[in-house]
Formats: C-alpha cells, sequence, structure tokens
C-alpha cells in the first residue's frame, strides 16, 4: 500500500484476522478493506491455521478467499457464526453504519446477523458524526418495483438515484436493482428511518445497519485503535 489510507486499511484487516481462532466458523465482508482481512487470513491458514469454514458476503469475496485456499461454506451448513468481519462506509458514534457502497447490501446484512459478534475494520475516513452525508444511503429494490419505490423515497425527502455500473443498470448478486438515497441534511433518525424505508412494498433492504456492529477496529499507519475495548 501506498498511502496512509491503504496502509490503515491492511492493518485493521490484520488485527482481524487475529480474531479468528481455531475451529470458527466465520463471515467474510466485502470492499477493500475486506480483502485485506482476507489476505491476512490467507497467510494464517497457510501457516496453518484450520477454520471449520468462511461464508462470504458476495461472489466477489467467495472467489477472492478461494484464492487463499480458505475453506468456503453457507447458511445451510453452518446457520450461526462466530464472527463476522467487513468493511463500512460510515460509521457513527454509537457503531450505527451506511453500508452497500459495493452493492452487497443484503448478503452482508444477512451474514452479519447470523453471527455472534460483528466487527468492523476500517481507515479513519469512515467515522462520521451523523450518518449520509458522504455516502448515499443504497436501497435494494425488486426489480418491478424501481419506479414506484424511487418516487415513494423522493417523497421522504431524498435525492435518489438508480446505481449503475459502466453506463448499465447496476444489478446486485441477488438480482436487484439499487437505488442510491442522498439526505441533503443527513439522517437524523437511521431506526425510523430504516423502518420506514422497509415498510415500502419491493424493498428488500438498505443499507442501514443499527445494532448489529458490536465493535469497530480503525487502522492508522501506526497502528489501530479498537472501540469498545
Ligand atoms: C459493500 O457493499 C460495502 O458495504 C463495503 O463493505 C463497504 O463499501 C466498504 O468497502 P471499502 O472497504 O472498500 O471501503
Amino acid at each position: 500500500p501506498i498511502n496512509p489510507q491503504d496502509i490503515g486499511k491492511q492493518k485493521a484487516g490484520a488485527a482481524a484476522a487475529e480474531l479468528i481462532k481455531e475451529g470458527m466458523v466465520i463471515g467474510l465482508g466485502t470492499g477493500s478493506t475486506a480483502k485485506r482481512l482476507i489476505e491476512a487470513l490467507g497467510e494464517r491458514v497457510k501457516n496453518g491455521l484450520h477454520i471449520v469454514g468462511a461464508v462470504p458476503s458476495s461472489d466477489e469475496t467467495a472467489a477472492y478467499a478461494a484464492q487463499y485456499n480458505i475453506p468456503i461454506t453457507n447458511l445451510d451448513e453452518h446457520p450461526e457464526l462466530d464472527i463476522y468481519i467487513d468493511g463500512a462506509d460510515e460509521i457513527d458514534p454509537q457503531l450505527r453504519l451506511i453500508k452497500g457502497a459495493g452493492g452487497a447490501l443484503l448478503r452482508e446484512k444477512i451474514v452479519a446477523t447470523a453471527a455472534k459478534r460483528f466487527v468492523v475494520i476500517a481507515d479513519p475516513s469512515k467515522k462520521v458524526e451523523q450518518l449520509g452525508h458522504k455516502y448515499p444511503l443504497p436501497v435494494e429494490v425488486v426489480p418491478l418495483a424501481v419506479t414506484p419505490v424511487k418516487n415513494r423515497l423522493a417523497r421522504l425527502g431524498a435525492q435518489v438515484a438508480i446505481r449503475e455500473r459502466n453506463g448499465q443498470k447496476f444489478y446486485t448478486d441477488s438480482h436487484n436493482l439499487v437505488i442510491d438515497c442522498t439526505f441533503p441534511e443527513g439522517i437524523t433518525d437511521p431506526t425510523a428511518l430504516d423502518a420506514t424505508i422497509h415498510s415500502i412494498p419491493g424493498v428488500i433492504e438498505t443499507g442501514l445497519f443499527i445494532n448489529l456492529a458490536k465493535q469497530i477496529i480503525i487502522g492508522k499507519p501506526d497502528g489501530v485503535e479498537i472501540y469498545p475495548q
């Protein structure tokens, strides 16, 4: 890594890999920070650490973990995980998160919920006082409902955009669309907003992760900070 942010991600990933113990079933997040975790875990597996299996939160993570000879499993084989480790787009002081910039929010939330402990790994840029100022809130939607849901979200005060990638509509691993919602004032009540959005038919999931993360590991070039200890 060349810049401080990348070094921080690597430190956070390496510190989180140390939380994984012999015989655990784990969940693996998605994104650039989660990749640093997978690399560090791969090194430990190469050196003889035996884990029962890892449930990936995206096809991308499954492929990356396989490159490091990390055994892949699923929630049918292992519905309860010892630990889930993943990055985030924004983290507030109450450990509430916005996730889904990479589009993996649905599987990430399912895997996070299956774990006894969810640890977030990030560089310091992810810490915010209030959610919703840096990243839009992603809402995953059944394709046939995308226009009515978009209109409903706009009526809630969001600036809405159907996510595209390379000029094409972006489809998630579960074949749904994502509506990115920007709230000009930020998100004042994440719990209420999440409930309201979930009540709209056609909405599958939101990128608000509330009461899920237990701990965050912030990586900096000179080491890691862990909250709460
Ligand atoms: C994937 O959908 C996201 O939720 C990621 O976990 C998030 O975007 C963090 O990615 P980085 O570690 O690349 O910032």
